[in-house]
Order: C-alpha cells, then structure tokens, then sequence
C-alpha cells in the first residue's frame, strides 16, 4: 500500500516538527500497512520553497534513519501559481519518485481561473498533474463538474483518508463519498502533519472505498505502482447520475 500524501519529513513545513515526531509517524505507517509513503512537504512560492538540493539532503537523511523499514518516495505538494510551468522548466519543482505525477493543491476556499490552463501548460510539458485532496475545496464542493472537467482533461485527482472517516466534518465525508462513488479519485493519501490527529492513517478510509465502490478500490491497488514509476495509466470511467439526452428522450416528448 503507498501513502501518496504525507508531511512526515522534519522541520521544513507545518508538518512533522522533530526527527521523533517523524518515527511516530512512520511507525504508525507501518502499523497502517504502508509499505511505501511519499514525502510530499508543501512548496508555495516565495513563501515556502525548499531548493531541490535541501530536499534531496533531507531525504537521503530521512532515509538513512528509516533504513529498510518503509520506502520512501520523493514528491512535493505543490501549490497553484501561474508561475509553476517555469518552475517546472527550471527544475525547481519535482514530481513523484522525480517523474511525471505531480502532487498540486489549490486554495481551500476557491478555485482559482487560471487552475485549467496552467494544468495544460503543464502537460504540454510532460507533467501530469495529480490534484491534492479536491473533496476539501469548497468550489468543487458546490460545483463538482470543476473536477469532472479536469480529470476529463487528462489530470488525476488524490483523496485524502480522512476525509472519509469524518477527520474534515460530515459535509467533507459526504462530498468524498460521492467523489468515490463516481471514479473520480485515483490515489489515496494520510496527508499526514503530525503524531495527534492528524496523523499518517489511511487504513480505514482504504476499506472504505473497498465498500462503497469495489472496482475503484482494485484501480487504485492495481495503478499505484504504475504512478509511482511514471507509467501512463488509463483513468476508470467517470460515473455521472445525470441522465444523457439521447434520441428516445425526443421521441417520447413528441
Ligand atoms: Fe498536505
């Protein structure tokens, strides 16, 4: 099982403070089931930026100290900008395992107009953008054809687990529930910032899928390993209760 979310790697953003923290964390990984966690830590320009050779310094440490407990995964949380192609270009920001996938986040609180294009211009340079968590955003809560388009575009979306164990409130269990229930996630993350309440779990809200939608689960299991290394992977059929208009509707109308 990969957790593809987590701010595990010490002191660099609000996630885990303290090398001890971290062992809790990832001790609580292992307890989990996890077997590989990517150490996405957030990267929000010119406020919060990590230059890729610190990252790289902390994660060989990071890895050392974990030895062959649990593999670890390169990978940062990226946070909108228009600005991120040229980031990209310069190679100051960085996908999954340094390939293809790249872990983006939006504002929570709205979704801003440039989202559509700067994703293209980013697949126009090889990058497939994974959206962080979107059963958090309070414009696709209210709006969820923002997501439908974008995975019909050819991005991914990423869920995080609490949000179905109820960690972000009932309306956020609700709204992910659905997302589950119409394919729109592909891979699954703790997101998780610290050795309380927000901690690594992703357990539950695996087995939750696995209930409310059985053939998404077997997607997310049987593509993980693919996302990981780079490999194009073909996104299961979005599920939409909206009924298509089709010939007989207008017959029957006449
Ligand atoms: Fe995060």
């Amino acid at each position: 099982m990969i957790d593809f979310h987590s701010h595990v790697m010490p002191e660099v953003d609000d996630g885990s403070r303290s090398m001890d923290m971290t062992m809790d964390m990832i001790n609580n990984s292992l307890e989990q089931g996890v077997e590989y966690i990517c150490v996405t830590p957030h990267f929000i320009t010119s406020e919060h930026e990590i230059s890729h050779e610190e990252y790289l310094n902390r994660f060989n440490s990071l890895k050392s100290s974990l030895g062959s407990r649990i593999n670890v995964i390169q990978g940062l949380e990226v946070y909108i900008n228009p600005e991120l192609p040229e980031l990209y270009k310069e190679s100051r920001i960085w996908g999954y395992n340094g390939k293809q996938y790249m872990l983006i986040e939006l504002p929570m609180q709205h979704y801003p107009i440039y989202t559509d294009k700067i994703f293209y211009e980013l697949r126009l340079l090889g990058v497939i953008p994974v959206l962080a968590h979107p059963e958090r955003n309070l414009s696709i809560m209210k709006n969820p054809e923002l997501l439908i388009n974008i995975i019909e575009q050819g991005n991914l979306a990423q869920m995080n687990s609490g949000s179905l164990t109820g960690l972000y409130g009932t309306e956020v269990k609700k709204f992910a529930e659905k997302l589950i229930s119409m394919n729109l996630i592909h891979i699954v993350g703790s997101d998780g910032h610290n050795n309380g309440k927000r901690n690594t779990d992703i357990k539950d809200g695996l087995e939750r899928i696995k209930t409310l939608n059985s053939y998404l689960y077997k997607w997310i299991s049987g593509n993980e390993m693919k996302i990981v290394n780079g490999i194009e992977v073909e996104v299961p059929d979005i599920i939409s209760n909206k009924k298509k208009k089709s010939l007989f509707d207008f017959f029957r109308k006449k």
